[in-house]
């Protein structure tokens, strides 16, 4: 029989370079790094081992290259527990991204897409939630969502990096995770309502989040915590949310729960190594 999956995370993997630096350099600047790391990321990686580390059975669709990258990040799935049988191995090199951390930590990220851009989602495994990103073709994202209605799962849209959206797309998907940015470039809460997108989770960084459904807006409060590197926080909030609500939680419930896990994520250095588990979760919430 073939199993079924809490969640189904169609997205990039990336081999993420990281420099340190006092603070990001402008437009033809050099500033001098202070320090150097490569760690696992990708929008689409972030956030299936951040449902996995929730506690979901997970399942990612995706693809990497015939290369070192490749291999250590499909290791990195398999220690998260993460089912890879839907990950592509092509020629194509592993996607790479290259990010400057500043001591603030803010950041600024460039993609590579690589393998990512290969990326077409034939086929999904059967799942409770499919939550996808915009790091691998529209395309797929359709076809997934596509899919995905098709089997009953709920849909989840994190519109990152930020793009504008066909009208078709957007009305596959029932929560859509936008950040503020984000959120214009699809027409706005409005739009995306009208379109028939059931919740729209506006997510405001160090001031938490914003709900919007048809029925009104709710806060989502946000937790204080001291700031390292805020890489992957946004997919954290994703990758748990779809965890929490895979499990049963209610929506308000599982975004306290996704905002949790969102702050624990800024607190250390790098993507998935900061991606907390959810016993981390717990003790934050209880707190
Ligand atoms: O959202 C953070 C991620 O964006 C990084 O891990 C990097 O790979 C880029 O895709």
């Amino acid at each position: 029989m073939t199993e079924r999956f809490d969640v189904c995370v169609v997205g990039s993997a990336n081999l993420d370079l990281v420099a340190t630096v006092e603070r990001l350099p402008g437009p033809g600047e050099t500033v001098s790094g202070t320090g150097y790391a490569e760690y696992p990321g990708g929008k689409g990686l972030n956030q299936a081992v951040a449902a996995a580390r929730g506690g979901a059975r997970t399942a990612f669709v995706g693809a990497v290259g015939r290369d070192a990258a490749g291999t250590a990040l499909l290791q990195v799935m398999t220690t998260d527990g993460i089912a890879t049988d839907h990950v592509a191995i092509v020629d194509e090199p592993t996607g790479r991204a290259l990010i400057g951390v500043s001591s603030a930590a803010e950041n600024s990220i460039i993609v590579v897409p690589g393998a990512n851009a290969t990326v077409t989602a034939e086929a999904l495994p059967p799942a409770t939630v499919v939550l996808a990103q915009l790091e691998v073709p529209v395309d797929a994202v359709r076809r997934a969502f596509t899919a995905a209605r098709a089997m009953g799962a709920v849909t989840v849209l994190n519109p990152a990096p930020a793009a504008s959206l066909p009208d078709d797309v957007l009305a596959l998907c029932d929560i859509v995770v936008p950040n503020e940015h984000e959120v214009e470039l699809l027409g706005g809460v409005d739009h995306l309502l009208a379109l028939g997108v059931a919740s729209v989770v506006v997510t405001l960084g160090a001031r938490g989040a914003a709900l919007h459904t048809p029925e009104g807006d709710t806060p989502i409060a946000p937790f204080a915590v001291t700031p390292v590197d805020t890489t992957g926080a946004g997919d954290t909030f994703c990758g748990s949310l779809c965890a929490r609500l895979a499990a049963g939680d209610a929506l308000l419930t599982a975004l306290r729960y996704a905002a949790a896990a969102g702050a624990l994520c800024t607190t250390r250095a790098g993507a998935v190594p900061s991606i907390p588990t959810a016993t981390e979760v717990r003790e934050l919430l209880g707190s």
